[in-house]
């Protein structure tokens, strides 16, 4: 049913805003329930109104292998007023960038200025449950949490955020999140381009007001995921970077609660994918356009030669098609190249970029299946909780106390995200782990170009179903997995795995 007779059904007006978050209780009442009943409560697509491109992009601080974190209520210049947000460092809306590389020990201190709890989860790091920023691992209001362990794997673009269950959504919307890059001996000997030449891109939808980054989602809300009208690439709004006619290599991180992007550039020039969330692929793949969903990562190269000075090429997201009913309905422009000086340039692309052995499907011992489809579809699933229109994995809401599923170290599984039902996209994402995408039935049918090699979070959208197998090693302890639109993973949309 659509969103106007469902409001009829439960007596309120079009005009009601339910605020506060879940949608819990709200349809207690409702009985006879058919999954009819509660499709079409969603959002209408959140618009993106673009600036002028006319700040300077910036780029985070550095950070290392000692560090303090303070997270903290600061303010940040946002469209040119000074508001209040959240942050890992006094005036910026992002934390530092760690560059650390593989091999090193680090040893980082949460120090929580903030009135509420927080923790820190190292997404695409594999690290010791009881670093991973559990939504058990909590530093409480004004308390601290130490962070210590050693980086154990290969070049890659991670990322970190807040963690504590149903408060994710809003610490990372107002401004808690940071990049962690590692590197190895692999990736440097590509000679990639770096430096000035190396360009990570932090993309990020916010809702701006004079007074704040408002985060009050309403019922709706949590049901499609919190969007803003205003992008921001490094927190920066509408911003621009001069750029010499050679290759770039931009690094990017969907850092949005909920917007899923269709990158391309505005010249169409090839996106050459060279990486993503887990590092390198095997070999470059030249795309027109790709999508990003949150918590994904992408390594990019852009090849600006040919340009004349003066040229402006922007990064875009197009329209995509099944994206439900709030995504990919409008293009817009993220961020503006700008040419402004006349370079030569002797790279090439190198057409092996990393030796990535795929992982064969007869090696797994289990297959498990995640029904993630809309929220209100039983499957024959009793609801124990009443009629509640949540976000659900297998029936379940996340229950800390509770381990879903029991996995055997140093095994092999093959998990299905069945989405098959569904309505809404929903970015999937392991602890612990990277995994390899093994196949995409339904919906676009295919993997693209940034599913190669080692994922960590993998997009299902409407109507697909998505198989990863996943060698789950050795780093024994409860990790979670969930949705990365974050207003779901808040909702419960997030089970646990024990890996012994
Ligand atoms: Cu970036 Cu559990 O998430
Ligand atoms: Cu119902
Ligand atoms: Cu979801």
């Amino acid at each position: 049913m659509k969103r106007r007779s469902f409001l009829k059904m439960s007596g309120l007006s079009a005009g009601t805003v339910i605020t506060g978050g879940t949608v819990t209780g709200f349809l207690a009442s409702c009985s006879g329930c058919k999954k009819e009943h509660h499709r079409g409560l969603m959002t209408e697509p959140v618009m993106v109104s673009e600036g002028d491109f006319s700040k300077l992009l910036s780029f985070a601080s550095l950070a290392g292998v000692n560090h303090t974190l303070t997270a903290q209520s600061t303010t940040a210049n946002l469209k040119g007023t000074n508001i209040p947000v959240l942050g890992y460092q006094p005036n910026s809306l992002l934390g530092p960038s760690f560059r650390i590389n593989k091999g090193d020990a680090v040893n980082i201190l949460l120090q929580n200025n903030l009135s509420e709890h927080t923790n820190i989860h190292w997404h695409g790091l594999k690290i010791p449950a009881l670093m991973d920023g559990h939504p058990d691992q909590l530093a409480n209001a004004g308390g601290t949490f130490r962070y210590q362990f050693t980086v154990n794997q290969r070049a890659g673009l991670s990322w970190y955020h807040p963690h504590p269950h149903q408060m994710t959504g809003k610490q990372v919307f107002q401004g808690l999140a940071g990049l962690f890059i590692i590197n190895d001996a692999e990736e440097a000997a590509l000679n990639l381009p770096s430096g000035q030449f190396e360009l990570p891109l932090v993309i990020q939808d916010k809702r701006i007001s004079s007074n704040d980054i408002t985060y009050n989602p309403s019922m709706e809300e949590v049901m499609a995921g919190y969007m803003g009208e205003s992008i921001l690439v490094n927190g920066v709004y509408s911003p621009y970077i001069g750029v010499s006619t050679r290759y770039y290599r931009l690094r990017i991180l969907n850092g949005s609660n909920a917007r899923v992007y269709n990158l391309a550039l505005s010249n169409n020039a090839d996106l050459i994918i060279i990486g993503n969330d887990g590092g390198l692929l095997k070999n470059p793949s030249s795309v027109k356009e790709i999508l990003i969903a949150p918590g994904e990562r992408l390594d990019v190269l852009v090849n600006f030669a040919g340009n004349a000075i003066g040229t402006e090429i922007f990064l875009l997201s197009k329209e995509f098609p099944n994206g439900g009913e709030a995504q990919g309905k409008q293009q817009f422009q993220i961020m503006k190249f700008k040419v402004t000086a006349s370079v030569t340039d002797s790279f090439t692309v190198a057409a092996t970029l990393s030796n990535v052995s795929t992982v064969p499907a007869s090696s797994a011992v289990k297959t498990r299946t995640f029904e993630i489809s809309n929220a209100m579809e039983h499957h024959g699933v009793p609801m124990n909780d009443g009629m509640q229109m949540r976000h659900r994995i297998n029936g379940k809401l996340f229950d800390s106390s509770r381990i879903d599923e029991t996995v055997a170290a140093n095994t092999n599984e093959i998990w299905v995200f069945d989405n098959s039902n569904g309505d809404e996209p929903h970015p999937m994402h392991l602890h612990g782990v990277f995994f390899q995408v093994m196949q995409r039935t339904g919906g676009r049918g295919r993997l693209i170009a940034s599913e190669g090699a080692w994922k960590d979070t993998v997009l299902v959208m409407p109507g697909e179903t998505v198989s990863v197998i996943v060698p789950f090693e050795n780093n024994t302890g409860k990790f979670v997995f969930h949705c990365h639109n974050l207003e779901h993973e808040d909702d419960g949309m997030m089970l646990q795995y024990l890996l012994s």
